[in-house]
């Protein structure tokens, strides 16, 4: 028993050690049927979380027109980086922020009421935050739809036209693409 139990502890040391130094990285697809957002990439533009973006314009090393890709530390969201600039996806459920999602280049300053910490995958492979799933509102740069933290009382934040509830499915990614996104 006392030797197995050895053998375990020394073979998960090892696959720690052989774990690639790379994050799991996912991209995110909007699902909500006979909608517009209905299958919907997350894009990542001039620091917000987009649906429906033709373009997101980022700096790639390699083609990524206009999905982003993420990966999870401590609970914490990121966007995949080779690069020295690090982007971190923030929550801001203030008053003023409303659920507001975006992220930061850098953290060069971080406002007291951001929230970094919370993010996770559920059963069903669908991201949230705190348990609370996202939705998206239209009326965004390109005719994108921003995506929030859904607040329950607060159903349509920013005074927003059109919001949707959705599930926010994750899609592993084996080959992530570098990016640096638009601040
Ligand atoms: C991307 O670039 C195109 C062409 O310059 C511009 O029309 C569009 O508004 C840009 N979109 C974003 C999200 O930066
Ligand atoms: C997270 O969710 C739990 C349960 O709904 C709640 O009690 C807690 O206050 C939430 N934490 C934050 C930081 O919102």
């Amino acid at each position: 028993m006392k030797f197995s139990a050895a053998i375990a502890t020394l073979a998960a040391a090892g696959s720690a050690l052989a774990a690639p130094s790379e994050p799991e990285t996912f991209d995110l697809m909007a699902l909500r049927s006979a909608s517009p957002i209905h299958f919907a990439p997350f894009s990542a533009a001039k620091s917000n979380i987009l649906l429906n973006l033709k373009h997101q314009n980022a700096t790639c090393e390699g083609d990524n027109y206009n999905r982003a890709t993420f990966y999870l530390k401590d609970s914490g969201l990121f966007l995949y980086s080779k690069g020295v600039k690090h982007q971190r996806i923030f929550v801001d459920r203030s008053g003023m922020g409303q659920g507001k999602i975006g992220y930061l280049t850098d953290n060069t300053y971080l406002p007291r009421h951001f929230e970094l910490k919370g993010w996770a995958i559920d059963k069903n492979g669908d991201l949230n935050f705190n348990g609370s799933s996202l939705f998206a509102c239209s009326g965004a740069i390109d005719d994108a739809w921003s995506v929030w933290v859904l607040i329950p009382s607060n159903p349509t934040p920013a005074r927003n036209e059109e919001c949707l509830g959705m599930s926010s499915r994750t899609i592993p990614i084996k080959k992530p693409v570098s990016c640096e996104y638009s601040q």
